[in-house]
């Protein structure tokens, strides 16, 4: 395990941020009847690209974490007037986040909700041809395995690191044969990161946004140009955001006879975070809120510190095929090399 810290990797340690979204439905002119495009609800009989990571998919006008630029401002939470009283209760949206919280929130769907499909299958190709045979890869959040399992099983030496053991618990569960190292940390804590050097640092699925300040975002890319070894790369994939409209925000995903799925958000368009409850409320059962924070960040910000860190972008497409990168669109995957000496 040459790329692995010292110490137990598995050691408990301090924890931020997290990550969700939503998703916009359409009317029925005909039977007035609303339906929504996909839902946030998990159902084995659905190809989710919601929740969580809608914003992944998210069509271009419509913001890739459930809030459209021109919302109708009746949509909106009636204002809490102890908002922005110091020391109320309501006056630290981030109080009760950790660098775990995802993971709780959506363990229990994520597989669900990520299948093994045309776009995992593409994200897999597109990193095993960048990093070439044998090479090392680290996988920032790597969750449960959607993409470390095949990079593995390609041949590929994949370290994982993930802040949350119900992630990380479920990959176990799939890699008997334990193909994937596994590192419980939180990305924004450099220590806990492999030492490297590695051939490829993949940040995917919109992971940079799950550090949900700046500094740790910046930390982040900083840290992995220190880990990859010269003509090593570092690939980002995350959703290219449209400019946060601010406030509280009542997003209705799904409405069935016997259950209505909402997320509720609360963003700050100076800071760029975005603080979220996915809510389910089921006939006859509690309510299960999946509450997820991120922290919105545009490439250009993601150039800058890469390019402090002494990383150059090789190339942006839009998604994993290949597809030209559109700077009006709602996505990127960024791929920034360490130069050779
Ligand atoms: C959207 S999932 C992506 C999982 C996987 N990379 C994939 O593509 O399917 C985000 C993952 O990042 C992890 N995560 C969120 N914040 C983190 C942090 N601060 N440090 C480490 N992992 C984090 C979550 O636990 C989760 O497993």
């Amino acid at each position: 395990m040459p790329v692995l810290p010292d110490g137990d990797p598995g050691t408990d340690h301090e924890r931020t941020g997290a990550g969700g979204t939503a998703d916009e439905g359409t009317a029925d002119e005909g039977t007035g009847v609303v339906t929504v495009g996909s839902t946030s609800a998990p159902s084995p009989t659905h190809s989710y690209r919601a929740g969580p990571p809608t914003w992944q998919t998210a069509p271009v006008g419509q913001h890739p974490n459930g809030m459209d630029d021109d919302r109708d401002a009746s949509r909106d939470v009636p204002g809490d007037p102890t908002r922005d009283a110091p020391g109320s209760p309501s006056s630290d949206p981030g109080r009760g986040f950790d660098a775990a919280t995802y993971g709780r929130s959506f363990a229990d769907v994520y597989d669900d909700w990520y299948p093994d499909d045309d776009a995992t299958a593409a994200a897999v190709g597109h990193i095993v041809a960048l990093a070439g045979p044998g090479a090392t890869v680290l996988e920032l959040g790597v969750g449960t395995g959607r993409l470390a399992l095949p990079l593995a099983a390609a041949g590929l030496v994949v370290v994982g690191l993930d802040s949350s053991p119900e992630m990380l618990a479920r990959l176990r569960a799939k890699d008997p044969g334990r193909t994937v190292q596994v590192v419980d940390g939180d990305v924004a804590d450099p220590a806990r990161w492999p030492v490297g050097p590695v051939d490829v640092v993949v940040a995917a699925c919109n992971l940079i946004c799950n550090l949900a300040d700046a500094a740790a975002q910046e930390r982040c890319v900083h840290t992995a140009a220190l880990r990859l070894r010269p003509g090593g790369r570092l690939v980002v994939e995350a959703f290219v955001p449209a400019p946060l409209q601010r406030g509280r925000h009542l997003e209705v995903s799904e409405v069935r006879g016997d259950a209505v799925i909402m997320i509720a958000t609360d963003a700050d368009p100076g800071t760029g975070v975005v603080t979220a409850q996915h809510m389910e409320f089921r006939d006859g059962e509690p309510v299960r809120l999946r509450p997820w924070r991120i922290r919105v960040t545009r490439p250009e910000e993601v150039d800058a510190w890469a390019a402090a860190a002494g990383l150059v972008l090789e190339s942006r497409h839009a998604d994993w095929s290949g597809t030209p990168f559109d700077p009006q669109g709602s996505s990127q995957v960024s791929v920034y090399v360490r130069p050779a000496p």
